[in-house]
């Protein structure tokens, strides 16, 4: 009789085989792979909660819209679902053409992709050779470097100079060379944004072999005084260098689980950017969900009123507590609290609050944490109070 563990010596031949395989690789891994270091990826809340012994925890750690997507589209989606067994529709018609018309751009300025983050790939797929020079500051999004040494290219990376980008820098330090510059504006993760008579001056002194990506994952939480004309930066009315926007359903639209986001850019890129592009790059419920999303602008605004309360109350509250918070043109906010952010995130981890601490991007002494529900900023504030305490950092 085979006992319930009995494998075969051929299956204990082939298990040993594969177990030891990557001892055994004698493929070339290239430098520039090798060198990355993977995106963290984080735990399954539950996960989480298992290994610390917590239950009914709170993530406040990845700018999500903590409300949920808009009934509208969650209705739409529901109905979605018996079509599943179709291939979506590769050119995102119905999606794109209401995008256009919302922002008043044309049908062909537009690349879906698989999340903004898609975009970023397709630009430096389309435009950066091994050897070529992309320029990003420190911190900012991660990906755009990461996408660079994928790819062979040179990142010059440039520190934040007061929390902003120091576009000064950034100028100087383009080559020909260079490539591609991203900007994301609003910064994550210190949340300032670039005033826009400094932001076209530098556009004007770039030169025009060089694509300028303003990233705005954000833009819709930020002050309308400080928002660009996206139109005439892609066609290029000030004859200045080319413009990409890249812009998302991850955040105001509570989508990040769909995976859609999209870059508005002149036509001549756009059609670059389709060639690198796989046809059905954008799943069949995202057309949908981010279709629905966008036309429901009473919950769009809701949320970014309710953003705008949040954030409001929340700096004003942890300043109170004695930390100093930096004022955010988006739905996070660095705290300096004072004192090791690590530990103070390992703290408020036992609490069942999840927040980013931000030592690793150079800010030792800051979190970062994402506006959350009223239950959820509130229980914030109380596991802040608690830890600040525990830890005597105030
Ligand atoms: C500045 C910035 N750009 C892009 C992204 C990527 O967003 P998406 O979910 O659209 O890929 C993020 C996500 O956090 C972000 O913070």
């Amino acid at each position: 009789m085979k006992g319930e563990n009995w494998i075969s010596r051929n299956t204990q031949f082939f298990l040993r085989k594969i177990l030891f395989y990557g001892e055994r690789l004698k493929v070339k891994i290239p430098d520039n792979i090798a060198a990355i270091t993977p995106y963290p990826p984080g735990k399954p809340l539950d996960e989480l909660e298992r290994e610390y012994g917590i239950t009914n925890s709170i993530k406040l750690a990845s700018n999500e819209n903590p409300w949920g997507p808009s009934p509208k589209a969650i209705r739409a989606l529901r109905a979605e679902l018996l079509n599943l067994h179709r291939y979506p529709d590769g050119s995102c018609y119905y999606l794109v053409q209401a995008i256009a018309e919302k922002l008043g751009v044309a049908a062909d300025e537009i690349v879906m992709g698989n999340g903004s983050n898609e975009v970023i790939e397709f630009l430096v797929k389309a435009f950066v050779q091994e050897g070529d020079e992309v320029i990003t500051s420190h911190p900012s999004f991660l990906m755009y470097q990461k996408i660079v040494q994928v790819r062979g290219g040179v990142n010059h990376v440039l520190p934040l100079k007061e929390m902003r980008h120091d576009l000064r820098s950034i100028q100087k330090k383009v080559s020909d060379k260079t490539r591609l510059i991203f900007l994301d504006n609003p910064n994550n993760p210190t949340g300032t944004a670039i005033p826009p008579v400094e932001l076209y001056q530098f556009l004007s002194d770039i030169p025009e072999s060089v694509i300028v990506v303003l990233d705005e994952a954000y833009v819709d939480f930020m002050d309308k005084k400080l928002h660009v004309d996206a139109f005439s930066l892609i066609r290029n009315v000030g004859r200045r260098c080319p413009v990409v926007f890249l812009r998302t359903f991850s955040k105001a639209y509570g989508l990040s689980g769909l995976r859609v986001g999209y870059g508005l850019m002149a036509k001549e890129i756009a059609e670059c950017l389709h060639k690198v592009r796989q046809p059905f790059n954008i799943n069949q419920m995202a057309q949908v969900g981010a279709l629905a999303a966008l036309e429901d602008e009473e919950y769009y605004l809701l949320t970014l009123d309710r953003t705008a309360r949040g954030l409001d109350y929340l700096s004003r509250e942890v300043e109170r507590l004695g930390c100093k918070s930096i004022p955010s043109e988006t739905n996070f906010f660095l705290i300096d609290v004072q004192g090791d952010a690590d530990k103070l995130y390992q703290a408020m981890l036992y609490k069942g609050v999840i927040v980013r601490s931000m030592s690793a991007y150079g800010f030792k002494n800051f979190i970062r944490v994402t506006i959350g529900t009223e239950e959820e900023n509130s229980r914030f504030l109380e596991s802040l109070a608690d830890c600040l305490g525990e830890l005597g950092y105030v």
